[in-house]
């Protein structure tokens, strides 16, 4: 459901070192040619925070991170935004879902570095002058939590859900949501939210 995954038979560590190396290829490619230019400042040494330019729930916002941050714990420790929500940190619960360009991904397994530039949005970004969104709305109408744990990952994803059209039945709901883990067993009720936001949100045009 998500862009990022680890590969079978890849640990997370290995997986988000690779990522790193690619993340941080350009960087070092940048650090060569800085090298032959004598007049400009030395690179920044490893370990260095990177300066971030991130757009959070249409708002930029500057912060400096440690290259192999992910996305989850820049919003999480580094911007205030506690809304998504670290399960596993293993790319298997769900709970940490947010919307890059409107497309889902894994927080914990994005690194926060491969955002820049794109449009994040988050649970808190999703109400709008004052109203929750109709995703929103429909859960809480529709009971459709108990804990509430895993609820910001399981609307960021029914959001998505819609918006992707794979809204088309129940059977095609829980298909395209099968990567949002609920302990507490409110699917049903997530199901009919989706169902009844589905409409709202189709009314919008
Ligand atoms: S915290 Fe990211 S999938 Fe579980
Ligand atoms: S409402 Fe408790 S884990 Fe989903």
């Amino acid at each position: 459901m998500s862009e990022a995954h680890v590969p079978k038979g890849q640990s997370r560590r290995n997986f988000l070192m690779a990522t790193v190396s690619t993340a941080a290829a350009p960087m070092v490619a940048r650090a060569a040619s800085a090298q032959s230019a004598p007049a400009r400042a030395p690179a920044a040494a490893p370990g260095d925070p990177l300066n971030l330019s991130l757009k959070i729930n249409g708002r930029n916002q500057r912060v400096a991170l440690d290259v192999r941050t992910t996305l989850l714990d820049a919003l999480r420790e580094h911007l205030g935004l506690t809304g998504a929500k670290k399960g596993c940190d293993h790319g298997q619960c769900g709970a940490c879902t947010v919307l890059v360009d409107g497309r889902r991904v894994l927080s914990c397994l994005t690194l926060a570095a491969s955002v820049q530039g794109r449009a994040v949005t988050t649970i808190e970004g999703l109400a709008a002058d004052g109203e929750l969104h109709p995703m929103q709305k429909a859960f809480v109408e529709h009971d459709a939590f108990q804990c509430g744990y895993c609820t910001p990952g399981q609307i960021m994803s029914a959001v998505a859900c819609v918006q992707e059209g794979h809204a088309g039945s129940d059977a095609a709901i829980r298909e395209s949501m099968s990567g949002n883990l609920c302990r507490c067993g409110a699917y049903t009720n997530i199901v009919a939210a989706v169902n009844d936001a589905k409409t709202a949100m189709q009314g919008k045009g």
